[in-house]
């Protein structure tokens, strides 16, 4: 085991995360305040209009300060690729906690309009003040709801957004593991994609989002081709996880 990686286990904010796990599924916060410690953390010390030293300070502030449920450094280099592969105009995120991963999708496709869909109103603001504070404020839209929520949520991106047939590039899914293939299908259901749409989808090792990842072997070939690339859970080197990278057919 590292140096690194012992500190890691030794530090209070890892095992205080792991405690908070129930107040997180239930309000999307650790409950400890480090969501808005991580907004004044930026606002303190990351160069304004600088998306790079942004997404640094917060590593920086995850790694050191108080661990954070993004998508991290590591893993963020695998979706960093994906997005550049998608090119893409429109983007639609599920799961913006602080906003990390929607910085990254801008950092890499500079014209596109990103959307991230968050139940949280709390993390959401926590959100907006990260991408303001890096300039991307007008490229990235946090919307309160959840695509579960009776239509509401689709509703609005459809009406207000441009979520037309054929209209989204990329799909970063990020949110809750249970709803990863329910929301999917909403997706599809939609006809949101077009044939060589980009899907990616985070900590299908860990949580775990099983049935997804059935449903996207079950599919291969036929409506998707999937990539299936071994990473780590973030900010640690300890536990393996899996990212899926799925291009749409059609
Ligand atoms: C793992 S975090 C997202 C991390 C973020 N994508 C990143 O890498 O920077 C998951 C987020 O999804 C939110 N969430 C959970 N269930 C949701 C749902 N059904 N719809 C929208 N957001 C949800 C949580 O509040 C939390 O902020």
């Amino acid at each position: 085991m590292s140096t690194r990686q012992r500190s890691r286990l030794l530090q209070w904010s890892t095992w205080r995360l792991a405690l908070g796990m129930p107040s997180f599924m239930r309000t999307g916060q650790i409950g400890d305040g480090r969501e808005a410690a991580c907004a004044a953390h930026v606002e303190a010390n990351a160069r304004p209009g600088d998306v790079g030293d942004v997404l640094a300070t917060i590593d920086a502030f995850a790694y050191e300060e108080s661990m954070l449920v993004n998508i991290g450094d590591a893993k963020g280099a695998l979706l960093d690729a994906a997005v550049r592969r998608a090119a893409p105009g429109l983007v639609l995120e599920l799961g913006t906690y602080c906003g990390y991963s929607a910085l990254r999708i801008a950092r890499e496709a500079p014209t596109a309009r990103i959307f991230s869909v968050e139940f949280s109103p709390a993390n959401a603001e926590v959100a907006r003040r990260i991408w303001a504070h890096a300039g991307v404020g007008d490229r990235i839209t946090c919307v309160v709801g959840t695509l579960g929520d009776g239509g509401r949520t689709v509703d609005t991106l459809a009406r207000e957004h441009g979520f037309t047939a054929g209209a989204v590039d990329l799909v970063f899914i990020d949110h809750d593991k249970r709803a990863y293939l329910p929301d999917l299908r909403t997706i599809l259901t939609r006809g949101w994609l077009h044939p060589g749409s980009i899907v990616v989808a985070d900590n299908v090792g860990i949580p775990g989002a099983p049935a997804y990842r059935a449903y996207m072997r079950g599919n291969e070939g036929l409506l998707w081709h999937t990539a299936e690339h071994r990473a780590r859970v973030e900010y640690q080197t300890l536990l393996p996880d899996l990212v899926l990278e799925s291009e749409y057919l059609g």
